[in-house]
Formats: C-alpha cells, sequence, structure tokens
C-alpha cells in the first residue's frame, strides 16, 4: 500500500490515546479489587488484542500469568464471512487459574462465544471477559463482555492493534477506516 493512500483512508479519530490510557487505567483497577491477589491468567486473542493486553497487564499490580490463542475470523474486505478458527491455542492448563479473555472487539459475537464455550469446557476456577471495544449493533449471537472499555456506533475501525488487511495495528489511537469525502 502506499503511504498516501494508508493515511488517506484514516478516515477519523474516535477514541484518542489519552481516553485508551484513562480507560485501561480504571480496567486495571478493577481487576485488582475483582481479583484481590488470586492467580489470574490474562489470555490475549491475537492478533487483535496484543496491543491492548500489553497496556492491559501493565495496569493491573495482582501477580498475574499471560497466556495467547490465536483466532481467525475470516473477513472479505471488511466483513466478516461468519468462519471461526482457532490457529494457536494456550499452553496453560487453566484448571487452576481465574481466566480473563482479553479480545481487541465483539462484532457479530462468534468469535468470543466460539471461544468461551470452548474454554468453559476447561473447567478454569473462573472466566471473564474484557473487550476494549463492542459495536453491538452488529451482534449476531448473543453475546455480552462483562467489561467493554468502550461502545461504538458500526463503524469498521482501525489501530490499536486493530488492521485492515493486516495494516494500522501500529496506529496509537482507534480510528475509523475509510474514505475522506
Ligand atoms: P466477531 O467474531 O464478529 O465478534 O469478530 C471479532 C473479530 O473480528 C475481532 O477480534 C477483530 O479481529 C475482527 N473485527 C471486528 N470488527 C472489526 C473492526 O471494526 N476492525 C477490525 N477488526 C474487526
Ligand atoms: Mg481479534
Amino acid at each position: 500500500m502506499k503511504i498516501e493512500e494508508y493515511k488517506r483512508k484514516i478516515k477519523q479519530i474516535i477514541i484518542s490515546e489519552e481516553q485508551i490510557k484513562e480507560a485501561i487505567k480504571e480496567a486495571g483497577k478493577e481487576i485488582d479489587a475483582l481479583y484481590d491477589g488470586r492467580p489470574i491468567l490474562l489470555v490475549s486473542i491475537l492478533k487483535g488484542a496484543f496491543v491492548f493486553l500489553a497496556d492491559l497487564c501493565r495496569a493491573v499490580s495482582v501477580p498475574c500469568e499471560i497466556g495467547f490463542m490465536c483466532a481467525k475470523s475470516y473477513y472479505s474486505g471488511t466483513v466478516s464471512t461468519g468462519v471461526v478458527k482457532i490457529t494457536m491455542d494456550l499452553e496453560q492448563d487453566i484448571s487452576n487459574y481465574h481466566v480473563i479473555i482479553v479480545e481487541d472487539i465483539i462484532d457479530t459475537g462468534r468469535t468470543l462465544k466460539d471461544i468461551c464455550n470452548m474454554l468453559k469446557q476447561r473447567n478454569p476456577l473462573s472466566l471473564r471477559v474484557i473487550t476494549l471495544l463492542d459495536k453491538p449493533e452488529r451482534r449476531i449471537v448473543e453475546f455480552k463482555a462483562d467489561k467493554a472499555l468502550f461502545t461504538i456506533p458500526d463503524y469498521f475501525v482501525i489501530g490499536y492493534g486493530l488492521d485492515c488487511a493486516e495494516y494500522y495495528r501500529s496506529l496509537p489511537y482507534i480510528a475509523e477506516y475509510g474514505e475522506n469525502e
């Protein structure tokens, strides 16, 4: 992609770096209060949630371990095809952990519904879901996160880990993707 096109498609910033920082600080405090020193495992769903996890784990002061899972929801352009595949599984046996799934965005709800069902069968001590963004208008299967930092309208968004065709994950803010009229 050419740099001019790359820049042009960053339509508008919808959540600033500062707003994200502030919300994560609060979310970290809530986790500290909720778990109160119990062993927690923060599970990031790759790739989109890697930036959120990196900041969230530094906002938490209870001892925590980190785990990674890779789920791919297949997109053709900006439209979800509804196919979710686990391409890399956790290495931990989660039966000894309070698990928090850390996700970037809940859109149709399919990815998290599948992942939660799968992880519940492994009998974690408890299971919660925290997502940076929620697009409730787009839900196809019923799913509610225990905590959503921001609820957004039906925009296709990029930045802070979220991509469009693998680009834009490195932006420090969340922006709407599209042509500037
Ligand atoms: P769901 O299974 O439809 O809820 O899809 C969730 C996954 O789709 C997220 O983890 C993202 O990777 C991707 N996704 C959904 N909406 C967006 C978006 O607006 N921008 C970038 N990725 C998105
Ligand atoms: Mg994702």
